[in-house]
C-alpha cells in the first residue's frame, strides 16, 4: 500500500512558528514519526512540503496511479483553494484532512474547510499526533475496502 503525505504552506516552519499553536515538534521530526509508523504499518510513504499552491496542485495530481490515499494538511490552502479542491475532484483518490491545531477553536476563516466533505474524514487539534492518526485511519480504511 502506497500512501502520500501532503503539507501545503508554512509548515516547514513549524518548531519556530507560533509553538503555542503548532507545538514545537519540527515538520522533519513528525516526518520521521510517520515514517516509522508506516514501516509498522508496511505502508510505502511519500513525503512532500510545498509553500506554493500550484505545487500542491501538481502533487494531488500525481497521486493518480502513484498512491493508495493521501493525508493532507494543507495549512491556510484548506481554507481558500477551489484549485486544490478542483484537482482533489478530478483525481479521486482517498484522503484524510489533518491539522496540527484543531480549526474550530480558532479564528472563523478557519471554521471553513473546502475540501472536507471530499475527504473519508478530518483529523484536527491532536498536534503532532494528528498526522499519526489521520494515518492509521486511512490504513483502516484503505484495507477495509
Ligand atoms: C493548519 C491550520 C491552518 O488554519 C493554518 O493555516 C496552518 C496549519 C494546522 O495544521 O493546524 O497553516 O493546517
Amino acid at each position: 500500500m502506497r500512501v502520500s503525505v501532503l503539507n501545503g504552506p508554512n509548515l516547514n516552519l513549524l518548531g519556530q512558528r507560533e509553538p503555542e499553536v503548532y507545538g514545537r515538534t519540527t515538520l522533519a521530526e513528525i516526518e520521521a514519526m510517520v515514517r516509522q509508523a508506516a514501516r509498522e504499518h508496511e505502508v510505502e510513504l511519500d513525503w512532500f512540503q510545498t509553500n506554493h499552491e500550484g505545487a500542491l496542485v501538481d502533487a494531488v495530481q500525481r497521486l493518480k496511479g502513484q498512491a493508495d490515499g493521501a493525508l493532507i494538511n494543507a495549512a491556510s490552502l484548506t481554507h481558500t483553494s477551489l484549485a486544490l479542491r478542483d484537482a482533489l475532484l478530478a483525481v479521486q483518490v482517498p484522503f484524510v484532512e489533518l491539522h496540527l491545531s484543531n480549526i474550530f477553536a480558532r479564528e472563523s476563516e478557519r471554521h471553513h474547510s473546502v475540501i472536507a466533505d471530499l475527504a473519508i474524514g478530518v483529523v484536527t487539534g491532536f498536534g503532532a499526533q494528528s498526522y499519526l492518526l489521520a494515518l492509521q485511519a486511512l490504513v483502516g480504511r484503505l484495507r477495509a475496502a
